[in-house]
């Protein structure tokens, strides 16, 4: 099932809650590691190549950034993390802003974890997943750059990533377009407030 985008537009980007959009209608969250394709994912899904800035440049999302779909819902697209050159100082402001969004927000209704479909979770990559399952946050895994990689490979790693992090993981590709159709049911289910907890 697809959605019908009518109209997806940038609103605007944020550190602090006072300078969040009211918390007035469902939010879709997309979070993972500095250049794994998050943007790209959000992109997309809303089939508009320019609306998140996708960069060569790991790290280059350091805000929150909230998108309209519809006039109906919000993607946020969250800063990555991970990112090897950002000081200790960052890292630690970075973990506090996005924290506070996810525990805050009343209407956040699905965080989209997106994790490499080539590499093992990474440590933070498990204790993000552990902490969205732990505060009881609807999450969906999204397996990315699924185009990387062959069909045996893909389906190995699959089956560890759902061992290693309980639940469904979607593999896809924002190259192919693979997954875009059972990630867009399970943000309809989330808008729904049908999104099953882990
Ligand atoms: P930051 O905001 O910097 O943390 O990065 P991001 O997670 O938003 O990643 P972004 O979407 O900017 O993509 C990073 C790089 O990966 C870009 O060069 C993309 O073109 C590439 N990329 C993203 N998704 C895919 C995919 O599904 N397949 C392939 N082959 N490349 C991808
Ligand atoms: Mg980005």
């Amino acid at each position: 099932m697809f959605m019908k985008i009518k109209s997806a537009e940038f609103i605007k980007s944020a550190t602090a809650e006072a300078h969040y959009p009211p918390d007035d209608m469902p939010e879709i969250a997309f979070m993972g590691r500095s250049n794994v394709g998050k943007s790209s994912l959000m992109n997309s899904l809303l089939n508009r190549k320019g609306l998140a800035r996708i960069s060569r440049t790991p790290g280059r999302t350091q805000l929150l950034n909230f998108f309209i779909i519809n006039n109906a819902f919000r993607f946020v697209d969250l800063p990555g993390y991970g990112f090897a050159r950002v000081p200790v100082s960052i890292k630690r402001e970075w973990g506090a802003m996005v924290t506070h969004y996810l525990a805050n927000r009343a209407r956040l209704v699905l965080s989209i974890h997106i994790v490499d479909s080539r590499h093992e979770p990474t440590r933070q990559d498990l204790e993000l997943h552990e902490w969205l399952v732990h505060h009881q946050k609807p999450v969906l895994t999204v397996a990315t750059k699924s185009d990387k990689l062959g069909r045996s490979d893909l389906g190995r790693n699959l089956k560890r990533m759902r061992e290693q992090l309980a639940g469904e993981v979607i593999p896809f590709s924002s190259l192919s377009g693979d997954g875009r159709e059972q990630v867009w049911s399970s943000v309809q289910q989330a808008i729904n407030g049908l999104y099953p907890l882990t």
